[in-house]
Order: C-alpha cells, then structure tokens, then sequence
C-alpha cells in the first residue's frame, strides 16, 4: 500500500477548515466536497485509460485525447459521510458509476456494520474504483468495504481509496492486508482516542456534514 498526501495549498487549506469545530455544517459539508474534488483530481493522476485520434479543429488538424468512455470509473462512497467527499466525482471524471456501500460503526464495540450494498455482482477486469470514506480511523470500515469489493474481481492495482483524514492503526491494516492499493489522503493525523475518534482530526463527519 502507497499513502499519497498531496503538498498542495488549496489541500490544506480545506482540511483546516474541516478541523475548525466553529467550521457550520453546510461549510464543514461543502469543503468536504472541495477536499474531495482535489483528492480525486491527483487519484485519478496517470490511471484513467485513454483514446487518442485527431480532431479538426477551427485552426487545423490536432493530435487529441480523450478519457475512454466506455471505462466508467466505479466510484464507492461509504455512507454517511463518503457522500459529502464523492460530491463532485462526476463532474471531475468524464465516465463514472456510483455504487453505493452504508457502512456504520457500533460506538462499543467499534465494528462496521453493513446496512446497504449497492454494488454490482462482479466488475470486469478493466474496472477502476475509488473508494470514498473521510475518515479511516481504526480502519475496521475501510477493510470490510475492501473485503467486500475484492470479492467482486478487481485487482489491487485498480482500487485507490480517497480519503480526508487518516490514522495510522487504519494505514497498518491496509498496507497489511492488501498490497499495492494506493491511499489518497488529505492529511495523517498521529491517533485514534479510545472511542474510535482520530485525533486531533475533524470530529464525527457523518454528524458535522448531515446533522
Ligand atoms: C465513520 C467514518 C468512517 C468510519 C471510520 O463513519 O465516516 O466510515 O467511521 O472508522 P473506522 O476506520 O474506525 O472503521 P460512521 O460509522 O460514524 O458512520 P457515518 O458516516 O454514517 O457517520
């Protein structure tokens, strides 16, 4: 597994305003969204397939190339608060399909629970994923998504996970379990407190994006 944290300005700046806890929820909502465009933006970086022909345009002949189409990128937001991080996917990658995996955590125990799964049977071969969730904390959600997306076929070289903020017990599960997928993060925060919450990190984005 490859953590990537893009050294950009615009990157850092919306993670500060995801962890300022004055930050309103429809701002803390729409950063999350601006986060994600980026993020999605360097995931996608030298990985999209391509077409290349030539086009006439108004000044003469051009060499041209477009994202292929006929490859929609499968993009996974884990609900609740994947939603507000998968905001912009479609209007960033010209071919997608959203499938959707609701995920919870029991406050106890800290185990994922699935309560709706909208994915497809099997993925063919050419199929990429971005897996969208803003927090991986203790990395129980993140695995038990991978688990169930493994299953349908995909490699691990076309996965790329998406997320706001990371903690290292999550990063030791992936790079332990499933080599090769690339990590695309906001910002890696030291810990994860006893209930779950990674610190200093942005608080509960389910609750801070919904309410
Ligand atoms: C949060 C978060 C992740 C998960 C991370 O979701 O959005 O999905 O916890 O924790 P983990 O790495 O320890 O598994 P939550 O269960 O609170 O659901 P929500 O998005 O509906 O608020």
């Amino acid at each position: 597994m490859l953590v990537f944290v893009p050294p950009h300005p615009l990157i850092k700046h919306w993670v500060s305003i995801l962890r300022n806890e004055q930050t309103p929820s429809p701002v803390f909502r729409s950063a999350m969204g601006e986060l994600g465009r980026l993020l999605i933006y360097e995931a996608s970086r030298d990985w999209l397939p391509t077409v290349t022909g030539e086009i006439q345009s108004p000044m003469g002949v051009a060499s041209v190339e477009f994202v292929d189409p006929r490859e929609p990128v499968a993009i996974v937001p884990i609900l609740r608060a994947g939603l507000a991080l998968a905001e912009h996917a479609s209007s960033i990658l010209p071919a997608t399909k959203t499938y959707h995996l609701g995920m919870s955590r029991d406050e106890e125990t800290l185990q994922p629970f699935l309560y709706l799964n909208k994915l497809p049977e099997k993925f063919t071969d050419e199929t990429r994923v971005i897996i969208l969730d803003p927090m991986l904390a203790t990395g129980g959600t993140i695995v038990a998504a991978l688990d169930i997306i493994k299953k349908l076929g995909v490699d691990n070289s076309q996965i790329k996970v998406v997320c706001a903020v990371a903690a290292p017990p999550a990063l030791r599960k992936l790079s332990e379990n499933f080599q090769g997928i690339h990590v695309y993060a906001g910002i890696i925060d030291p810990d994860v407190n006893e209930k779950g919450f990674i610190i200093p990190g942005f608080g509960d984005a389910g609750d801070r994006s919904f309410g």
